[in-house]
Protein backbone atom coordinates (compact mmCIF):
# COMPACT_ATOMS: atom_id res chain seq x y z
CA UNK A 1 0.00 0.00 0.00
CA UNK A 2 0.93 3.48 -0.61
CA UNK A 3 0.31 7.07 -1.06
CA UNK A 4 -1.07 6.85 -4.01
CA UNK A 5 -3.88 4.17 -2.54
CA UNK A 6 -4.75 6.10 0.19
CA UNK A 7 -6.12 9.13 -2.18
CA UNK A 8 -7.89 11.76 0.11
CA UNK A 9 -7.74 9.77 2.86
CA UNK A 10 -3.99 10.78 3.77
CA UNK A 11 -3.72 14.16 5.09
CA UNK A 12 -0.23 14.16 5.23
CA UNK A 13 3.15 12.09 5.96
CA UNK A 14 5.31 12.31 9.09
CA UNK A 15 7.61 10.12 8.73
CA UNK A 16 8.91 8.80 5.41
CA UNK A 17 9.91 4.89 4.97
CA UNK A 18 13.37 6.23 4.11
CA UNK A 19 13.50 8.52 7.30
CA UNK A 20 12.68 5.49 9.17
CA UNK A 21 14.95 2.83 7.79
CA UNK A 22 17.56 5.72 8.00
CA UNK A 23 16.57 6.03 11.84
CA UNK A 24 16.37 2.45 12.43
CA UNK A 25 19.88 1.56 10.75
CA UNK A 26 21.15 4.21 13.47
CA UNK A 27 18.98 2.67 16.56
CA UNK A 28 20.76 -1.17 15.41
CA UNK A 29 23.69 0.09 15.31
CA UNK A 30 23.39 1.63 19.04
CA UNK A 31 21.87 -1.36 20.28
CA UNK A 32 24.84 -3.80 18.60
CA UNK A 33 27.26 -1.35 21.08
CA UNK A 34 25.22 -1.87 23.91
CA UNK A 35 24.09 -5.52 23.95
CA UNK A 36 26.34 -7.41 26.74
CA UNK A 37 27.87 -10.08 24.75
CA UNK A 38 29.10 -12.04 28.14
CA UNK A 39 25.65 -13.04 28.65
CA UNK A 40 24.57 -16.47 28.92
CA UNK A 41 21.92 -16.61 26.13
CA UNK A 42 21.30 -14.61 23.57
CA UNK A 43 19.10 -11.33 23.17
CA UNK A 44 15.91 -11.67 23.51
CA UNK A 45 13.61 -8.96 21.26
CA UNK A 46 9.78 -8.97 21.78
CA UNK A 47 7.71 -7.78 19.65
CA UNK A 48 4.62 -6.21 20.82
CA UNK A 49 1.14 -7.12 18.74
CA UNK A 50 0.42 -6.36 16.61
CA UNK A 51 1.47 -2.97 15.74
CA UNK A 52 4.99 -3.23 16.24
CA UNK A 53 5.18 -6.34 13.70
CA UNK A 54 6.90 -3.83 10.65
CA UNK A 55 9.03 -2.15 13.18
CA UNK A 56 10.23 -6.02 14.66
CA UNK A 57 10.65 -6.71 11.86
CA UNK A 58 13.02 -3.82 10.02
CA UNK A 59 15.27 -3.26 13.11
CA UNK A 60 16.00 -6.81 14.00
CA UNK A 61 17.40 -6.75 10.27
CA UNK A 62 19.71 -4.18 10.86
CA UNK A 63 21.07 -5.58 14.06
CA UNK A 64 24.37 -7.98 13.94
CA UNK A 65 24.23 -9.05 17.31
CA UNK A 66 22.53 -13.04 17.65
CA UNK A 67 18.99 -12.70 18.95
CA UNK A 68 15.74 -14.32 19.17
CA UNK A 69 12.09 -13.22 18.48
CA UNK A 70 9.22 -13.97 20.72
CA UNK A 71 5.68 -11.91 20.77
CA UNK A 72 3.25 -10.86 23.08
CA UNK A 73 -0.29 -9.57 22.41
CA UNK A 74 -1.64 -7.05 25.40
CA UNK A 75 -4.89 -5.08 25.92
CA UNK A 76 -4.81 -2.70 27.61
CA UNK A 77 -8.69 -1.53 29.34
CA UNK A 78 -10.50 1.75 28.60
CA UNK A 79 -12.01 3.13 25.59
CA UNK A 80 -10.41 2.30 22.08
CA UNK A 81 -8.23 5.22 21.14
CA UNK A 82 -7.04 5.65 24.57
CA UNK A 83 -5.20 3.18 27.15
CA UNK A 84 -5.71 2.81 30.98
CA UNK A 85 -2.79 1.33 31.61
CA UNK A 86 -4.57 -1.98 33.36
CA UNK A 87 -3.50 -4.56 30.70
CA UNK A 88 -4.17 -7.82 30.15
CA UNK A 89 -2.31 -10.31 28.17
CA UNK A 90 -3.74 -11.65 25.26
CA UNK A 91 -1.06 -13.73 23.96
CA UNK A 92 1.87 -14.49 26.54
CA UNK A 93 5.60 -14.99 25.37
CA UNK A 94 6.87 -18.32 24.31
CA UNK A 95 10.55 -18.17 25.70
CA UNK A 96 11.35 -18.25 29.92
CA UNK A 97 12.55 -14.42 30.37
CA UNK A 98 14.40 -15.40 33.88
CA UNK A 99 18.52 -14.42 33.48
CA UNK A 100 17.82 -12.95 29.45
CA UNK A 101 18.59 -9.25 28.62
CA UNK A 102 15.42 -8.36 26.74
CA UNK A 103 14.61 -5.60 24.50
CA UNK A 104 10.94 -4.66 23.93
CA UNK A 105 10.03 -3.58 20.62
CA UNK A 106 6.94 -1.47 20.23
CA UNK A 107 5.02 0.72 17.16
CA UNK A 108 4.14 4.09 19.06
CA UNK A 109 4.86 5.56 22.65
CA UNK A 110 1.64 7.27 23.65
CA UNK A 111 0.73 7.58 27.19
CA UNK A 112 3.41 5.10 28.27
CA UNK A 113 1.03 3.29 30.35
CA UNK A 114 1.15 0.12 28.43
CA UNK A 115 5.25 -0.22 28.35
CA UNK A 116 5.37 0.78 31.78
CA UNK A 117 3.06 -2.11 32.63
CA UNK A 118 4.73 -4.55 30.47
CA UNK A 119 8.21 -3.75 31.64
CA UNK A 120 7.37 -4.14 35.57
CA UNK A 121 5.88 -7.14 34.27
CA UNK A 122 9.25 -8.35 32.45
CA UNK A 123 11.81 -7.64 35.44
CA UNK A 124 8.72 -9.36 37.85
CA UNK A 125 9.82 -12.69 35.74
CA UNK A 126 13.44 -11.89 36.63
CA UNK A 127 14.91 -10.48 33.37
CA UNK A 128 18.77 -9.74 33.95
CA UNK A 129 17.64 -6.69 31.86
CA UNK A 130 14.55 -4.53 30.18
CA UNK A 131 15.26 -2.15 27.15
CA UNK A 132 12.66 -0.54 25.53
CA UNK A 133 12.98 0.34 21.61
CA UNK A 134 9.91 2.11 20.08
CA UNK A 135 9.67 3.45 16.44
CA UNK A 136 7.56 5.93 17.66
CA UNK A 137 7.08 8.33 21.03
CA UNK A 138 4.55 11.30 21.17
CA UNK A 139 6.16 13.25 24.65
CA UNK A 140 3.32 15.64 24.70
CA UNK A 141 0.84 12.48 25.45
CA UNK A 142 3.53 10.65 28.27
CA UNK A 143 1.49 10.09 31.67
CA UNK A 144 4.30 8.12 33.01
CA UNK A 145 7.91 8.81 33.12
CA UNK A 146 8.67 5.31 30.74
CA UNK A 147 12.33 5.48 29.90
CA UNK A 148 12.35 4.40 26.07
CA UNK A 149 15.90 3.32 25.47
CA UNK A 150 15.61 3.91 21.55
CA UNK A 151 13.29 6.19 19.72
CA UNK A 152 13.03 6.01 16.20
CA UNK A 153 10.65 9.75 16.37
CA UNK A 154 8.56 12.29 17.92
CA UNK A 155 5.67 12.88 16.94
CA UNK A 156 3.15 15.53 18.51
CA UNK A 157 -0.14 14.37 19.70
CA UNK A 158 -2.18 13.38 16.50
CA UNK A 159 -3.43 10.34 15.68
CA UNK A 160 -1.07 8.26 13.60
CA UNK A 161 -1.30 5.26 10.99
CA UNK A 162 1.05 3.41 9.30
CA UNK A 163 4.00 1.38 9.76
CA UNK A 164 1.99 -1.13 11.76
CA UNK A 165 -0.09 1.65 13.35
CA UNK A 166 -4.16 1.20 12.29
CA UNK A 167 -7.09 2.89 12.39
CA UNK A 168 -9.96 0.22 12.72
CA UNK A 169 -7.22 -2.18 11.71
CA UNK A 170 -6.50 -0.64 8.53
CA UNK A 171 -3.74 0.94 7.14
CA UNK A 172 -1.04 -1.07 8.76
CA UNK A 173 0.61 -1.76 5.71
CA UNK A 174 1.53 1.46 4.51
CA UNK A 175 5.06 1.78 4.20
CA UNK A 176 5.08 5.62 6.27
CA UNK A 177 3.55 7.44 9.00
CA UNK A 178 0.97 9.76 8.12
CA UNK A 179 -2.23 11.29 9.40
CA UNK A 180 -5.75 10.81 8.12
CA UNK A 181 -8.00 13.38 7.06
CA UNK A 182 -11.00 14.10 9.42
CA UNK A 183 -13.19 12.57 6.76
CA UNK A 184 -12.36 9.00 7.32
CA UNK A 185 -13.30 9.59 11.02
CA UNK A 186 -16.72 10.69 9.96
CA UNK A 187 -16.15 14.43 10.63
CA UNK A 188 -15.08 16.98 8.46
P1 LIG B 1 0.00 3.73 25.50
O1 LIG B 1 -0.19 2.72 26.60
O2 LIG B 1 -0.93 4.89 25.63
O3 LIG B 1 1.45 4.17 25.34
O4 LIG B 1 -0.52 3.02 24.20
C1 LIG B 1 0.27 2.56 23.21
C2 LIG B 1 -0.58 1.80 22.20
O5 LIG B 1 -1.74 2.54 21.78
C3 LIG B 1 0.25 1.59 20.95
O6 LIG B 1 1.01 0.39 21.02
C4 LIG B 1 -0.80 1.58 19.86
O7 LIG B 1 -1.31 0.27 19.70
C5 LIG B 1 -1.90 2.48 20.38
N1 LIG B 1 -1.75 3.85 19.81
C6 LIG B 1 -1.34 4.96 20.47
N2 LIG B 1 -1.30 6.02 19.64
C7 LIG B 1 -1.68 5.58 18.43
C8 LIG B 1 -1.83 6.22 17.13
O8 LIG B 1 -1.58 7.42 16.94
N3 LIG B 1 -2.23 5.43 16.11
C9 LIG B 1 -2.52 4.10 16.27
N4 LIG B 1 -2.40 3.46 17.45
C10 LIG B 1 -1.98 4.18 18.53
Amino acid sequence: MDAKDMGADLDRILVTEEQMHTRLREIAAQIDADVDNTADSPLLAVGVLRGAVMVMADLTRYIHTPLEMDWMAVSSYGNSTKSSGVVRILKDLDTEVAGRDVLVVEDVVDTGLTLDWLTKNLASRGARSVRIAAALRKPECLKVNVQVDYVGFDIPDEFVVGYGLDYQQRYRNLPFVGTLAPHVYGAE
